[in-house]
């Protein structure tokens, strides 16, 4: 079993951090490989939870070895915060290994973001405000800082003067800020770099020669297949692929090595920031839903718009992905309800699309098509095998796994570590 990926399967905050958690016993690496501190991820370990942004969830586990691959943005002082909190709580993050390419997200990443969402009103996309964007964008533009960086003053001096040239126009002439200068960026970066570098190495190198070794790498996707830059309902989504192509070119490992694809959807759906949503709920159902499965962010305390299950996007995300078993969570979150709609199909003025329409602006008008399926009232949170769950909540699994383009392997009963129903091995 070399290597596998998670991936969220709709918009985030699908219960991933849990399902990496989950597997971390049998894994030697986890390795996060796109989208930086926007993330959040709660795991709850016994009384413990824990809430992750930037590092993988899978550091929770003694003995892996997590890496940020150089798919990764990297806020390098919430990196420092987050680090301590764990080793606080008695976490061993000393094996933790940084890919020398990831980019760095500095202070005028975090102002831009804040600044543009501003300047686009009603067409803000509702971002996390982490910085993500612009620094995605720099990257891409070819004036990112990267983490090597920080170890050649010299280099990383003309780079930061290269990029603040263009942006500090824009900060003082377009946005009305104050200008940052060279100094207080390259002092602050400066100021990272001693405990940094024991941290920063070939990630890819690193990886490759534990794969040689026979060991099993897990990758732990940020974000999800509908907030995906090139796959996701653009332009609503995050800057980076978090679909599971982006775990070859966001860590270096080529994609003949992964054999296992491993999606994570909710037994509904949700999504935090703008953008459309078929099945969103504005009645006291999506209350329901937001109540009973406590959705709120976990990186902004937002709450989180709640809807019906979509199987045209599971049936996307399985194809996109390559998924070849879907975790299903909180299927408990459903536990009284005693109709459940499922959208099958979206109708577009008047048309049935089975599939996604190719057009935003198609998917933007879509309307759910819901088959209603029955519900139960049995508390599930106790059951470990298919077979303690109630008649028709076996039967809800099964449909949706009908619709949904990949075997439902996994089943979340609970936010708990041991809460869930294992259907087929999801590492051999
Ligand atoms: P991620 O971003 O995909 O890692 O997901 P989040 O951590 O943002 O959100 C998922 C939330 O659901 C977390 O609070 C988990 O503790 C919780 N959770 C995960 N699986 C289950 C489940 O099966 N049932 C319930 N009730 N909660 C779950
Ligand atoms: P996890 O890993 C849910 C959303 C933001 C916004 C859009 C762009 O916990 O599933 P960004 O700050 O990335 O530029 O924001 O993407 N978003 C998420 N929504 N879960 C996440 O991560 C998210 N990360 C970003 O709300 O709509
Ligand atoms: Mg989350």
């Amino acid at each position: 079993m070399p290597a596998a990926v998670i991936i969220g399967a709709q918009w985030g905050d699908e219960g991933k951090g849990k399902a990496t958690d989950l597997l971390a016993g049998r894994i030697d690496y986890v390795v996060k490989f796109n989208g930086g501190n926007n993330a959040g991820h709660t795991v709850v370990v016994g009384d413990e939870k824990y809430a992750l942004h930037l590092l993988p969830s899978g550091i929770l586990t003694p003995g892996v070895t997590p890496v940020i691959a150089n798919g990764v943005v990297i806020d390098i002082e919430v990196l420092f915060q987050e680090l301590d909190a764990l080793a606080a709580r008695g976490v061993d993050v000393s094996k933790l290994r940084i890919s020398a390419n990831a980019h760095v997200i500095t202070h005028y990443h975090r102002t831009l973001d804040k600044v543009t969402e501003r300047f686009l009103g009603k067409r803000q996309i509702g971002t996390t405000g982490r910085g993500i964007g612009p620094t995605y964008a720099d990257k891409i533009n070819r004036v990112g800082i990267r983490m090597q960086d920080l170890f050649d003053e010299n280099i990383l001096r003309q780079k930061v003067e290269g990029a603040l040239d263009q942006k500090n126009h824009l900060l003082v002439k377009v946005y009305n800020r104050r200008a940052i200068t060279v100094d207080e960026i390259v002092d602050e970066l400066l100021s990272y770099a001693e405990r940094l570098r024991p941290m920063v190495v070939d990630t890819a190198l690193e990886l490759h020669e534990a794969l040689e070794r026979g060991e099993t790498v897990l990758f732990e996707g940020g974000q999800a297949t509908m907030l995906d830059v090139d796959h996701g309902t653009y332009p609503f989504v995050t800057s980076s692929n978090a679909t599971s192509g982006g775990a070859a070119t966001g860590s270096g490992i080529a994609p003949n090595r992964i054999d296992r694809v491993i999606g994570i959807v909710k037994a509904y759906t949700t999504r935090v920031g703008s953008g459309p949503f078929p099945t969103e709920l504005f009645d006291e159902s999506g209350e329901f839903l937001r109540a009973n499965g406590h959705e709120y962010g976990t990186t902004t305390g937002r709450p989180r718009r709640c809807g019906w299950y979509d199987a045209p996007i599971a049936r996307y995300s399985a194809r996109i992905n390559g998924v070849t078993d879907y975790v299903m969570t909180k299927l408990d979150v459903l536990t009284g309800l005693e109709r459940i709609p499922v959208c099958v199909a979206y109708d577009v003025d008047g048309v049935r699309f089975d599939e996604l329409p190719v057009s935003q602006s198609d998917f933007h008008h879509a309307t759910p098509i819901y088959e209603e399926l029955p519900g139960w009232s049995e508390d599930i949170s106790g059951a470990r095998t298919f077979d303690d769950l109630p008649k028709t909540a076996q039967e809800y699994v099964l449909a949706i796994e009908a619709m949904s383009g990949a075997r439902i392997s996994a089943i979340g009963v609970g936010p708990g570590r041991d809460e869930i129903v294992v259907r087929h091995a999801l590492l051999d």
